[in-house]
C-alpha cells in the first residue's frame, strides 16, 4: 500500500534506473568495507521497486517549494544525511532556520558539530549524529549504516 510520498532534492541527483550512475554509485564503494557492497545492491533493488523523485535544486533554494507540495493532512518529515558539510556554516545556519520554519519533523544525519544548534554527545570515533528537530541528539551512527547506537 502506498502511505506516503517521497521526493528529494539535490544538486546532482543520480538516477538508479541508470546503469552508468549505479556502476558510478560502486565505484564509491572503498575496498575491505565490509558488506557496504551488498547494502548497496540492496538499496539500488530497492529504489528501482519505486524509484524516487529527485529535483536538481539547491537546498537552500528548493526546499520550501518542495515541502508546499506535500500533501496538507500528512505529517511532513524533512531528512539529510551527509550534505551540510558541503556548504558554509553561514548556509547551514540559513539551511536551519528555513527547516524551522517549516511545519516539519526534521531528522537529520550529519557530522558532529555539522547541524546548528544540536548537541553533539562526547564518543570517540562517531562520525555521525542522528538527530531530530536540530536540537535533540537521537543516536549516534557510522555514516555508511554499518552501526547505530541510540541514545535514548
Ligand atoms: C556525500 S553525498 C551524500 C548523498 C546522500 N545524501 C547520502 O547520504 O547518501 C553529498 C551530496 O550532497 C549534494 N549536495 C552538495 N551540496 C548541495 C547543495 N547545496 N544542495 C543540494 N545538494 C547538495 C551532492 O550533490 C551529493 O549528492
Amino acid at each position: 500500500m502506498d502511505c506516503c510520498r517521497r521526493a528529494g532534492l539535490d544538486l546532482n541527483p543520480l538516477d538508479v534506473t541508470s546503469d552508468d550512475d549505479v556502476r558510478w554509485l560502486s565505484c564509491l564503494v572503498w575496498p575491505g568495507e565490509g558488506d557496504r557492497e551488498q547494502r548497496l545492491a540492496g538499496a539500488i533493488a530497492a529504489a528501482r521497486r519505486h524509484p524516487p523523485v529527485v529535483h536538481r535544486s539547491d537546498l537552500l533554494t528548493g526546499l520550501p517549494a518542495l515541502a508546499a507540495q506535500a500533501p496538507a493532512d500528512a505529517t511532513l518529515v524533512v531528512y539529510h544525511s551527509a550534505v551540510l558539510a558541503y556548504v558554509t556554516p553561514g548556509d547551514r545556519e540559513r539551511f536551519a532556520a528555513t527547516v524551522r520554519a517549516l511545519p516539519a519533523v526534521w531528522l537529520s544525519s550529519e557530522g558532529p558539530g555539522v547541524v546548528p544548534g544540536l548537541p553533539s554527545p562526547p564518543y570517540e570515533g562517531a562520525p555521525f549524529v542522528l538527530g531530530r528537530d536540530g536540537h535533540t541528539p537521537l543516536a549516534l551512527a557510522d555514516g555508511h549504516g554499518t552501526w547505530l547506537h541510540w541514545l535514548r
